[in-house]
């Protein structure tokens, strides 16, 4: 399943890529979604630069019309009666709309009825805000960044982590759709963001967890209540670019007044992901592909390398119920 941009599909259709396939996604008079291949049988014009009609959605070329199912519906050019081929259709795509975000799948069918779900939006006592990021990056690159606690307190030093070289316990479980990493007793020193939206003297539980093919969902729990979860899903629009978007869900006492500096904040630190990505990308470019160093310290990257390439090859993913324990610094 792959997420594509929310909310905007009203009396246009749009056009957007996902995994070097254009698409187009429209809304028929019913109000549902449709995608179909932004291609037109006729001669090949995109349809998304067309216009929603009755039928439901009109070539920009020479008035093709298109059903939600992708069948050509009528020719303007052909005689009042006249029947329509069937064989004139393009190809659509299973999708589905839930909160706010459009979801397609490249499968003939979806392994379930509904996507994932971001957690508690909409929830009474829950803010939330959400973030759209072009990365210059893989989806695999893109969510092992999300994941990885060591970067943050070089990338993100003072504003989101500082090194400390403090001991940290973690542990990684494997699930039945993915694995997640637990932290125990890690620091909060030299912190903005936790300065800002923390107390001092709150114990923190945080989770990193990976959930096939391609979102992460990071936790930060704290006993006093708080409760911060910031979960991304990647969309592959080809091998190095990937659309990010991210929503941030957060439970805390006038989460209105936090969000007011939390989203600037936020949307700043995933800047400094971009541009490391993005310096990343560029030096494997200049390269060439080569194998990475794995250390211990990474530690749900195995885990997605080995769920994605078992996905892309038919084969049987990590098995769910393995349990490790590392010693990292941080
Ligand atoms: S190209 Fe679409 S109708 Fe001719
Ligand atoms: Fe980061």
């Amino acid at each position: 399943m792959l997420v594509v941009p929310p909310n905007s599909i009203a009396k246009k259709p749009i056009g957007v890529t996902i995994l070097q396939q254009p698409l187009v996604l429209f809304r028929p008079a019913d109000g549902s979604i449709a995608a179909l291949e932004d291609r037109c049988a006729h001669r090949h014009a995109p349809l998304s630069r067309g216009r929603i009609c009755d039928e439901p959605l009109e070539c920009p070329y020479h008035g093709w019309r298109y059903g939600a199912d992708g069948f050509v519906t009528a020719i303007p050019a052909f005689p009042a009666g006249c029947p329509i081929p069937d064989n004139l259709w393009v190809k659509s795509y299973h999708c589905r709309e839930q909160d706010g975000y459009v979801w397609v799948c490249f499968a003939d069918r979806p392994a379930s009825e509904f996507p994932w779900q971001f957690p508690y939006l909409g929830d009474r006592g829950w803010t939330n805000f959400h973030m759209k990021t072009r990365f210059r990056a893989a989806v695999e690159t893109c969510m092992e960044n999300f994941l990885d606690c060591p970067h943050a307190t070089y990338v993100h030093r003072f504003w989101f982590r500082s090194p400390t070289a403090k001991p940290v316990k973690a542990v990684v479980r494997s699930l039945p759709d993915g694995a997640v990493a637990e932290y125990f007793r890690e620091p909060r020193k030299k912190s903005l963001i936790w300065w800002l939206l923390t107390r001092k003297e709150s114990k923190m539980q945080h989770t990193d967890r990976f959930i096939a093919p391609a979102t992460t969902r990071v936790d930060y729990i704290f006993d006093d209540g708080r409760h911060y979860i910031i979960t991304s899903s990647c969309t592959p629009i080809n091998e190095t670019e990937t659309e990010v978007y991210t929503v941030m869900t957060f439970k805390v006492e006038m989460g209105w007044l936090v969000r007011l500096f939390f989203e600037p904040l936020s949307r700043f630190i995933i800047h400094q992901d971009v541009k490391i990505l993005d310096l990343q990308q560029a030096n494997v470019n200049r390269f060439g592909k080569a194998p990475y160093k794995f250390i211990p310290a990474d530690l749900l990257a195995p885990y997605i390398v080995k769920w994605r390439q078992a996905i892309k090859m038919g084969t049987e993913p990590p098995a769910p119920g393995a349990e490790h324990w590392v010693d990292i610094r941080l």
